[in-house]
């Protein structure tokens, strides 16, 4: 077990904001984060768990424990005639284990190739995109306390996902280290490919016979081409979460502003596509020094280089007031705000 002090965190979250953590440590192994785990426990602190750092937002100094999860492998647990059950460690790249998949063809998840992060991080906001959430194709995660140093397993209903929620965000908040996840991948593939432009772009891709590669592909094109790289510009994706209206809302909304894109759920309520409304408060590319709203993507907000966590948590606030102002509107982070 290595304890390290004050060490910069600028390389271990995707917004490349520059600041530090009083301890630092990494565990390979369940016998290594126990060890770690003993010593938080002695000195009174709660560690945070950092996977690939790609949905948090730094504003200070982190005066505790940040533990990486390194956690890797992936292994097949059991198979019937329809599914295989595949378990990845929590520190497993998200992408790696997608593409994993689709060599074994294996589908249920590529929908979601590309999504920066570590597995273990996945059933956390029950990741999303495409027309595809993990919550399709979770099975079950194993998460140790982190006082009590008890393993416990979480079914797919145990973890209450939502659409960007799971339980580990409300009544088990910071309190267990997700060390492994397993999902049920099917042998026969179920293409989706109704959602946004994929379609489309498989047809730019000439794709003559769909494939589950195929739509990991045309969904890569698509995220190249509108996502920023956090390895050339810091972000963490879309900064807030799409919000739900009532449709009596949503109608009015829309004689008044026709082009406004909403998605009907099964609730009467309409999901609002919240980077349309920041675009249209014309805060596309808004940027102040070095922190600022995508270019491309106004759900994205970016840090140029030397943004600090407060100065784009200022720019979330022009955004979130322009757009109530104009909308009426709520908008709230996706992002975890430290
Ligand atoms: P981190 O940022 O390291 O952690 C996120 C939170 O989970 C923190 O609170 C952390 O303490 C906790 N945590 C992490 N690992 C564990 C663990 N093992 N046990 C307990 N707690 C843990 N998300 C989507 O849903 N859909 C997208 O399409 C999408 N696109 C993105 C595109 C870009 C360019 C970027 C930068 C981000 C995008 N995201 C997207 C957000 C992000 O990739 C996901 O939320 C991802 O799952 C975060 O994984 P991570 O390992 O980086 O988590
Ligand atoms: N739009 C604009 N201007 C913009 C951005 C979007 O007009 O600047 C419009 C688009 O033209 C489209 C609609 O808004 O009609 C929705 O845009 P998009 O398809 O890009 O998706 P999104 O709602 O902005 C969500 C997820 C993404 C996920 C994509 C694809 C949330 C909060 N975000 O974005 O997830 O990759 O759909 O499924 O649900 C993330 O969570 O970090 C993330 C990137």
């Amino acid at each position: 077990m290595q304890i390290l002090e004050n060490i910069s965190l600028k390389s271990l979250n995707t917004f490349s904001i520059d600041v530090s953590a009083r301890y630092f440590s990494r565990f390979k192994t369940i016998d290594e984060l126990q060890e770690i785990l003993n010593w938080s426990k002695l000195k009174g602190l709660n560690p945070m768990i950092l996977g690939g750092g790609s949905n948090v937002l730094f504003t200070k100094n982190y005066d505790g424990l940040i533990l990486k999860n390194e956690l890797i492998g992936i292994e097949k647990v059991k198979e019937d005639d329809s599914f295989v059950y595949l378990k990845a460690g929590g520190g497993v790249v998200w992408h790696d284990f997608v593409m994993y998949c689709i060599k074994n063809n294996l589908s249920g998840i590529e929908n979601l190739a590309l999504i920066p992060g570590c597995a273990g991080a996945s059933p956390m906001q029950n990741i999303g995109a495409y027309g595809v959430e993990v919550k399709d194709s979770f099975y079950e995660l194993t998460a140790m306390d982190k006082q009590t140093s008890q393993a416990y397993k979480f079914s797919n209903s145990e973890c209450e996902f939502g659409y960007r929620e799971s339980v580990f965000k409300h009544k088990y908040k910071d309190r267990f280290v997700i060390t492994d996840v397993t999902y049920r991948l099917s042998k026969t593939p179920h293409f989706k490919i109704e959602y946004g432009a994929i379609r489309q772009q498989l047809e730019d891709d000439n794709v003559q016979e769909l494939s589950i590669a195929a739509i990991a592909n045309a969904v890569i094109a698509i995220r190249t081409s509108k996502l920023p790289d956090p390895a050339v510009i810091g972000n963490a994706g879309s900064f807030f979460k799409n919000p739900s209206v009532p449709e009596e809302q949503f109608d009015l909304l829309k004689e008044k502003y026709p082009g406004i894109v909403g998605y009907k759920n099964t609730e009467g309520l309409v999901k609002v596509a919240a980077g349309w409304m920041i675009d249209r408060c014309g805060l596309k590319g808004f940027r102040r020094g070095d922190a600022g709203v995508h270019d491309k993507q106004a759900l994205v907000l970016v840090n140029h280089g030397k943004a600090t966590g407060n100065e784009i948590l200022e720019i979330s606030k022009i955004v979130r007031t322009a757009v109530f102002e104009k909308f009426g509107i709520e908008i709230v982070p996706e992002v975890n705000i430290i």
